[in-house]
Protein backbone atom coordinates (compact mmCIF):
# COMPACT_ATOMS: atom_id res chain seq x y z
CA UNK A 1 0.00 0.00 0.00
CA UNK A 2 1.52 3.55 -0.93
CA UNK A 3 1.67 6.08 1.39
CA UNK A 4 -0.59 8.80 1.29
CA UNK A 5 -0.23 11.60 -1.17
CA UNK A 6 -0.45 14.26 1.83
CA UNK A 7 3.08 12.50 2.88
CA UNK A 8 4.42 14.03 -0.20
CA UNK A 9 7.03 16.58 0.61
CA UNK A 10 6.81 15.42 4.69
CA UNK A 11 10.13 13.85 5.77
CA UNK A 12 10.96 12.86 9.11
CA UNK A 13 10.81 14.99 11.61
CA UNK A 14 14.49 16.43 11.23
CA UNK A 15 15.37 15.30 14.92
CA UNK A 16 13.79 11.92 14.83
CA UNK A 17 16.41 11.50 12.03
CA UNK A 18 19.17 13.13 13.99
CA UNK A 19 19.43 11.75 17.04
CA UNK A 20 18.85 7.92 15.61
CA UNK A 21 22.04 9.24 13.90
CA UNK A 22 23.83 10.28 17.05
CA UNK A 23 22.90 7.10 18.82
CA UNK A 24 25.04 4.84 16.17
CA UNK A 25 27.47 7.18 16.42
CA UNK A 26 27.59 6.66 20.59
CA UNK A 27 27.12 2.79 19.56
CA UNK A 28 30.49 3.26 17.82
CA UNK A 29 31.82 4.57 21.07
CA UNK A 30 31.98 8.28 20.29
CA UNK A 31 30.43 9.35 23.04
CA UNK A 32 28.72 12.43 21.26
CA UNK A 33 27.39 15.93 23.70
CA UNK A 34 24.71 16.68 22.85
CA UNK A 35 23.68 20.27 22.42
CA UNK A 36 20.40 19.88 20.11
CA UNK A 37 16.90 19.41 21.93
CA UNK A 38 15.19 21.58 24.25
CA UNK A 39 14.08 19.00 26.38
CA UNK A 40 14.81 19.78 29.91
CA UNK A 41 16.82 17.85 31.82
CA UNK A 42 16.30 18.77 35.63
CA UNK A 43 12.91 16.96 37.00
CA UNK A 44 9.39 18.47 38.07
CA UNK A 45 9.21 20.01 41.43
CA UNK A 46 8.90 17.04 43.97
CA UNK A 47 5.01 17.53 45.05
CA UNK A 48 4.03 17.24 41.39
CA UNK A 49 5.77 13.93 41.42
CA UNK A 50 4.09 13.06 44.57
CA UNK A 51 0.75 13.74 43.53
CA UNK A 52 1.29 11.51 40.66
CA UNK A 53 2.11 8.90 43.00
CA UNK A 54 -0.66 9.42 45.40
CA UNK A 55 -2.98 9.73 42.90
CA UNK A 56 -1.92 6.78 40.38
CA UNK A 57 -2.50 4.19 43.43
CA UNK A 58 -6.12 5.32 43.42
CA UNK A 59 -8.42 2.70 42.30
CA UNK A 60 -10.93 4.91 40.25
CA UNK A 61 -8.11 7.05 38.18
CA UNK A 62 -7.65 4.74 35.40
CA UNK A 63 -11.20 5.09 33.20
CA UNK A 64 -11.09 7.78 30.28
CA UNK A 65 -11.06 11.15 31.00
CA UNK A 66 -13.46 13.90 29.75
CA UNK A 67 -12.67 15.29 26.72
CA UNK A 68 -11.94 18.75 27.87
CA UNK A 69 -9.85 17.82 30.73
CA UNK A 70 -10.06 18.14 34.57
CA UNK A 71 -12.21 20.72 35.71
CA UNK A 72 -9.49 20.40 38.93
CA UNK A 73 -6.84 20.92 35.42
CA UNK A 74 -8.71 23.89 33.62
CA UNK A 75 -9.31 25.80 36.99
CA UNK A 76 -5.02 25.56 37.94
CA UNK A 77 -4.78 26.83 34.05
CA UNK A 78 -6.96 29.51 34.38
CA UNK A 79 -5.39 30.03 37.79
CA UNK A 80 -2.21 30.41 36.60
CA UNK A 81 -2.95 32.74 33.28
CA UNK A 82 -4.09 35.09 35.70
CA UNK A 83 -2.01 35.16 38.29
CA UNK A 84 1.57 35.59 35.80
CA UNK A 85 -0.35 36.70 32.60
CA UNK A 86 -3.26 39.04 34.04
CA UNK A 87 -5.36 36.79 31.76
CA UNK A 88 -8.81 36.21 32.62
CA UNK A 89 -10.44 33.20 31.19
CA UNK A 90 -13.28 31.07 31.95
CA UNK A 91 -12.07 27.64 33.04
CA UNK A 92 -15.04 25.92 31.54
CA UNK A 93 -15.16 27.37 28.51
CA UNK A 94 -12.35 29.21 26.99
CA UNK A 95 -9.43 26.59 28.18
CA UNK A 96 -8.84 23.19 26.76
CA UNK A 97 -5.89 21.01 28.00
CA UNK A 98 -3.97 19.08 25.42
CA UNK A 99 -1.54 16.10 25.58
CA UNK A 100 1.24 18.11 24.69
CA UNK A 101 1.05 21.89 22.40
CA UNK A 102 2.68 20.06 19.60
CA UNK A 103 -0.38 17.98 18.97
CA UNK A 104 -2.35 21.02 19.46
CA UNK A 105 -0.88 22.80 16.91
CA UNK A 106 -1.85 20.10 14.51
CA UNK A 107 -5.15 19.61 15.87
CA UNK A 108 -5.41 23.74 15.13
CA UNK A 109 -4.01 22.87 11.82
CA UNK A 110 -6.81 19.98 11.16
CA UNK A 111 -9.59 22.19 12.19
CA UNK A 112 -9.35 25.59 10.13
CA UNK A 113 -7.26 24.99 7.04
CA UNK A 114 -9.07 24.17 3.76
CA UNK A 115 -6.60 22.66 0.75
CA UNK A 116 -5.02 25.54 -0.77
CA UNK A 117 -5.61 27.72 2.34
CA UNK A 118 -2.67 30.38 2.65
CA UNK A 119 -0.84 29.67 5.91
CA UNK A 120 1.40 32.21 7.34
CA UNK A 121 4.64 30.61 8.97
CA UNK A 122 7.52 32.70 10.66
CA UNK A 123 11.16 31.92 8.50
CA UNK A 124 13.03 31.13 11.32
CA UNK A 125 10.37 29.15 13.19
CA UNK A 126 9.17 25.76 14.98
CA UNK A 127 9.30 23.26 12.01
CA UNK A 128 5.98 21.51 13.24
CA UNK A 129 3.87 24.57 11.78
CA UNK A 130 4.89 23.85 8.36
CA UNK A 131 4.83 20.04 8.53
CA UNK A 132 1.13 20.37 10.66
CA UNK A 133 -0.26 22.62 7.78
CA UNK A 134 1.29 21.27 5.12
CA UNK A 135 -0.81 17.70 6.56
CA UNK A 136 -3.63 19.85 6.64
CA UNK A 137 -3.66 20.91 3.15
CA UNK A 138 -2.56 24.31 3.85
CA UNK A 139 -0.40 26.80 1.13
CA UNK A 140 2.25 27.29 3.93
CA UNK A 141 3.59 30.41 2.99
CA UNK A 142 7.00 31.53 5.06
CA UNK A 143 7.32 35.01 6.51
CA UNK A 144 10.62 36.22 7.05
CA UNK A 145 11.98 37.25 10.38
CA UNK A 146 15.65 38.42 10.24
CA UNK A 147 18.03 39.88 13.00
CA UNK A 148 18.01 43.24 11.09
CA UNK A 149 14.14 43.54 12.16
CA UNK A 150 14.92 42.30 15.31
CA UNK A 151 13.35 38.84 14.28
CA UNK A 152 9.96 40.58 14.25
CA UNK A 153 7.92 40.49 11.21
CA UNK A 154 7.48 43.21 8.38
CA UNK A 155 3.80 43.89 8.71
CA UNK A 156 4.95 45.33 5.01
CA UNK A 157 5.78 41.61 3.75
CA UNK A 158 3.20 40.27 5.82
CA UNK A 159 0.42 42.52 3.94
CA UNK A 160 1.89 41.61 0.22
CA UNK A 161 2.06 37.88 1.14
CA UNK A 162 -2.25 38.16 1.99
CA UNK A 163 -2.45 38.53 -2.05
CA UNK A 164 -2.23 35.17 -2.27
CA UNK A 165 -5.12 34.40 -0.63
CA UNK A 166 -7.29 32.86 -3.00
CA UNK A 167 -10.06 34.83 -2.84
CA UNK A 168 -10.55 38.63 -0.79
CA UNK A 169 -12.69 36.91 1.99
CA UNK A 170 -10.31 33.74 2.65
CA UNK A 171 -9.79 33.38 6.32
CA UNK A 172 -5.86 32.74 6.78
CA UNK A 173 -3.74 31.28 9.63
CA UNK A 174 -0.95 33.06 10.92
CA UNK A 175 1.75 31.11 13.48
CA UNK A 176 3.38 33.58 15.61
CA UNK A 177 5.58 32.71 18.51
CA UNK A 178 7.15 35.06 21.04
CA UNK A 179 9.61 34.42 22.82
CA UNK A 180 10.33 33.04 19.18
CA UNK A 181 12.31 30.33 18.97
CA UNK A 182 14.57 29.47 17.45
CA UNK A 183 16.54 33.18 17.90
CA UNK A 184 15.12 33.75 21.79
CA UNK A 185 13.49 37.19 20.39
CA UNK A 186 11.56 38.46 23.39
CA UNK A 187 7.70 40.25 22.96
CA UNK A 188 6.94 43.75 23.66
CA UNK A 189 3.25 45.51 24.10
CA UNK A 190 3.85 46.72 20.97
CA UNK A 191 4.91 44.05 18.52
CA UNK A 192 1.45 42.05 20.45
CA UNK A 193 -0.45 45.31 19.72
CA UNK A 194 0.26 45.39 15.80
CA UNK A 195 -0.16 41.76 15.36
CA UNK A 196 -3.63 42.20 16.74
CA UNK A 197 -4.40 44.88 14.88
CA UNK A 198 -3.37 43.51 11.38
CA UNK A 199 -5.31 40.25 12.41
CA UNK A 200 -8.48 42.30 12.96
CA UNK A 201 -7.99 44.12 9.63
CA UNK A 202 -7.50 41.31 7.60
CA UNK A 203 -9.17 38.69 9.42
CA UNK A 204 -5.97 36.63 10.27
CA UNK A 205 -6.35 33.84 13.00
CA UNK A 206 -3.35 34.27 15.07
CA UNK A 207 -2.21 30.94 16.68
CA UNK A 208 0.19 32.37 19.67
CA UNK A 209 2.95 29.44 20.56
CA UNK A 210 4.27 30.25 24.25
CA UNK A 211 5.80 27.77 25.40
CA UNK A 212 8.92 29.67 26.75
CA UNK A 213 7.84 32.45 28.34
CA UNK A 214 8.63 31.51 31.80
CA UNK A 215 12.53 30.80 30.80
CA UNK A 216 14.91 33.41 31.03
CA UNK A 217 12.44 35.70 31.08
CA UNK A 218 10.99 38.09 33.57
CA UNK A 219 7.72 39.27 32.32
CA UNK A 220 6.06 36.38 30.92
CA UNK A 221 3.36 37.77 28.59
CA UNK A 222 0.72 36.72 26.69
CA UNK A 223 -1.03 37.36 23.29
CA UNK A 224 -4.23 37.11 24.93
CA UNK A 225 -3.58 39.72 27.48
CA UNK A 226 -3.96 42.81 24.58
CA UNK A 227 -7.62 44.12 24.30
CA UNK A 228 -9.84 42.58 21.91
CA UNK A 229 -7.13 39.90 21.11
CA UNK A 230 -9.62 36.62 22.17
CA UNK A 231 -11.68 37.41 18.99
CA UNK A 232 -8.41 37.08 16.86
CA UNK A 233 -6.33 34.87 18.53
CA UNK A 234 -5.86 31.17 19.94
CA UNK A 235 -3.08 30.48 22.32
CA UNK A 236 -0.76 26.97 23.10
CA UNK A 237 0.72 27.14 26.32
CA UNK A 238 2.65 24.31 27.50
CA UNK A 239 4.30 22.89 30.77
CA UNK A 240 7.31 20.65 29.18
CA UNK A 241 9.58 23.91 29.76
CA UNK A 242 8.26 25.74 32.53
CA UNK A 243 8.24 22.71 34.60
CA UNK A 244 10.51 20.39 32.87
CA UNK A 245 7.50 18.10 32.42
CA UNK A 246 8.39 17.67 28.62
CA UNK A 247 7.47 13.63 28.53
CA UNK A 248 4.46 13.94 30.62
CA UNK A 249 2.93 15.56 27.54
CA UNK A 250 0.69 18.41 29.15
CA UNK A 251 0.02 22.15 27.29
CA UNK A 252 -3.13 24.10 26.88
CA UNK A 253 -5.12 26.02 24.11
CA UNK A 254 -6.81 28.86 25.60
CA UNK A 255 -9.42 31.52 23.31
CA UNK A 256 -12.39 32.24 23.12
CA UNK A 257 -15.15 29.65 23.79
CA UNK A 258 -15.83 29.80 19.69
CA UNK A 259 -12.76 28.50 18.98
CA UNK A 260 -12.55 25.97 22.00
CA UNK A 261 -15.23 24.48 20.49
CA UNK A 262 -14.44 24.08 17.34
CA UNK A 263 -11.07 22.52 18.25
CA UNK A 264 -13.20 20.21 20.38
CA UNK A 265 -14.88 19.07 17.43
CA UNK A 266 -11.46 18.03 16.09
CA UNK A 267 -9.40 17.30 19.30
CA UNK A 268 -12.44 14.78 20.59
CA UNK A 269 -12.52 12.53 17.45
CA UNK A 270 -8.61 12.33 17.50
CA UNK A 271 -8.12 11.64 21.15
CA UNK A 272 -9.32 11.21 24.99
CA UNK A 273 -8.81 13.13 27.96
CA UNK A 274 -5.22 12.81 29.65
CA UNK A 275 -4.55 10.16 32.60
CA UNK A 276 -6.30 11.91 35.85
CA UNK A 277 -2.94 11.67 37.76
CA UNK A 278 -0.88 13.58 35.08
CA UNK A 279 -4.02 16.16 35.06
CA UNK A 280 -3.90 16.55 38.56
CA UNK A 281 0.16 16.50 39.12
CA UNK A 282 -0.14 19.13 36.28
CA UNK A 283 -2.58 21.45 38.12
CA UNK A 284 -0.41 21.08 41.28
CA UNK A 285 2.60 21.97 39.04
CA UNK A 286 0.85 25.48 38.15
CA UNK A 287 0.23 26.51 41.50
CA UNK A 288 4.27 26.97 41.97
CA UNK A 289 5.25 29.78 43.15
CA UNK A 290 8.05 32.49 41.93
CA UNK A 291 10.93 30.34 43.39
CA UNK A 292 10.27 27.61 41.15
CA UNK A 293 10.66 29.58 38.20
CA UNK A 294 13.92 31.40 39.80
CA UNK A 295 15.51 27.96 40.64
CA UNK A 296 14.99 26.59 36.86
CA UNK A 297 16.04 30.04 35.49
CA UNK A 298 19.40 30.01 38.11
CA UNK A 299 20.35 26.58 36.36
CA UNK A 300 19.46 28.10 33.13
CA UNK A 301 21.50 31.09 33.57
CA UNK A 302 24.56 29.70 34.56
CA UNK A 303 24.72 27.06 32.22
CA UNK A 304 24.27 30.13 29.43
CA UNK A 305 27.17 31.59 30.20
CA UNK A 306 29.34 28.43 29.63
CA UNK A 307 27.48 28.38 26.35
CA UNK A 308 28.72 31.79 25.20
CA UNK A 309 31.61 30.81 26.12
CA UNK A 310 31.51 27.96 24.29
CA UNK A 311 30.07 29.99 21.00
CA UNK A 312 32.88 32.64 21.46
CA UNK A 313 35.41 29.91 21.09
CA UNK A 314 33.98 29.10 18.02
CA UNK A 315 33.98 32.54 16.73
CA UNK A 316 30.39 32.81 16.35
CA UNK A 317 28.41 36.13 17.43
CA UNK A 318 25.13 36.68 19.62
CA UNK A 319 23.01 38.56 21.70
CA UNK A 320 22.80 37.93 25.11
CA UNK A 321 19.34 39.14 25.47
CA UNK A 322 17.79 35.68 24.67
CA UNK A 323 14.33 33.93 26.37
CA UNK A 324 14.02 30.31 26.21
CA UNK A 325 15.99 26.94 26.07
CA UNK A 326 19.11 27.78 23.41
CA UNK A 327 21.22 30.30 22.76
CA UNK A 328 20.92 31.27 18.58
CA UNK A 329 24.26 32.86 17.26
CA UNK A 330 25.34 33.70 13.89
CA UNK A 331 28.32 31.37 12.13
CA UNK A 332 31.79 32.90 11.57
CA UNK A 333 32.56 34.03 8.17
CA UNK A 334 35.05 30.59 8.05
CA UNK A 335 31.92 28.59 7.97
CA UNK A 336 29.47 28.11 4.76
CA UNK A 337 26.68 27.55 7.10
CA UNK A 338 25.36 26.49 9.98
CA UNK A 339 25.09 23.12 8.77
CA UNK A 340 28.93 22.92 7.63
CA UNK A 341 29.49 24.20 11.25
CA UNK A 342 27.45 22.09 13.08
CA UNK A 343 28.88 19.12 10.81
CA UNK A 344 32.48 19.88 11.25
CA UNK A 345 32.15 19.84 15.34
CA UNK A 346 30.37 16.82 15.42
CA UNK A 347 33.06 15.17 13.06
CA UNK A 348 35.97 16.50 14.45
CA UNK A 349 34.84 17.43 18.52
CA UNK A 350 31.83 14.81 18.70
CA UNK A 351 29.77 17.71 19.92
CA UNK A 352 26.31 18.58 18.18
CA UNK A 353 24.82 21.80 17.83
CA UNK A 354 21.82 21.95 15.49
CA UNK A 355 22.07 23.61 11.91
CA UNK A 356 20.17 27.08 12.38
CA UNK A 357 18.90 25.97 9.01
CA UNK A 358 16.33 23.53 9.90
CA UNK A 359 13.83 26.16 11.12
CA UNK A 360 14.21 27.79 7.78
CA UNK A 361 16.42 29.56 5.21
CA UNK A 362 16.56 32.88 7.04
CA UNK A 363 18.34 30.47 9.96
CA UNK A 364 21.41 29.22 7.08
CA UNK A 365 23.63 31.31 8.72
CA UNK A 366 23.07 30.26 11.98
CA UNK A 367 23.33 28.10 14.87
CA UNK A 368 21.27 27.10 18.03
CA UNK A 369 22.89 25.46 21.18
CA UNK A 370 20.85 23.62 23.63
CA UNK A 371 20.89 24.46 27.43
CA UNK A 372 19.84 21.24 28.57
CA UNK A 373 22.97 19.69 29.07
CA UNK A 374 24.30 20.01 32.33
CA UNK A 375 27.55 22.58 32.79
CA UNK A 376 30.01 19.93 33.50
CA UNK A 377 29.25 18.36 29.85
CA UNK A 378 28.95 21.91 28.53
CA UNK A 379 32.78 22.70 30.28
CA UNK A 380 33.45 19.48 28.31
CA UNK A 381 32.28 20.60 24.99
CA UNK A 382 34.50 23.35 25.10
CA UNK A 383 37.96 21.48 26.04
CA UNK A 384 36.92 19.35 23.03
CA UNK A 385 36.38 22.12 20.73
CA UNK A 386 39.70 23.84 21.76
CA UNK A 387 41.35 20.56 21.58
C1 LIG B 1 8.28 26.67 19.65
C2 LIG B 1 7.80 25.36 20.17
N1 LIG B 1 6.50 25.13 20.20
C3 LIG B 1 6.00 23.96 20.67
C4 LIG B 1 6.84 22.97 21.12
C5 LIG B 1 6.23 21.68 21.58
O1 LIG B 1 6.15 21.61 22.94
P1 LIG B 1 5.26 20.51 23.65
O2 LIG B 1 6.20 19.68 24.44
O3 LIG B 1 4.29 21.26 24.49
O4 LIG B 1 4.56 19.71 22.60
C6 LIG B 1 8.21 23.16 21.10
C7 LIG B 1 9.11 22.08 21.54
O5 LIG B 1 10.26 22.03 21.34
C8 LIG B 1 8.70 24.39 20.62
O6 LIG B 1 10.02 24.65 20.57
Amino acid sequence: MNTAQRLNGIGEYYFSKKLREIDQLNREGRQIISLGIGSPDQPPHPDVVKVLNEESVKPNVHGYQSYKGSPVLRKAMAAWYRQWYGVELDPDQEILPLAGSKEGIMHICMTYINPGDLVLIPDPGYPTYRSAAALAGGNTTPYHLTEKNNWRPDFEELKNLLAKRRTGQDGVLMFVNYPQMPTGQLPDKKLFEDLVSFAKANQVLLVHDNPYSFILNEKPMSLLGIEGAKEQVIELNSLSKSHNMAGWRVGMLSGSKERIDEVLRFKSNMDSGMFLPVQLAAARALELSQSWYDDVNLVYTIRRKKVFELLQSLNCSFAETQAGLFVWASVPPASNDGYDLSDTLLKESNVFITPGGIFGSEGNKYVRVSLCTTEEKITEAIQRIKN
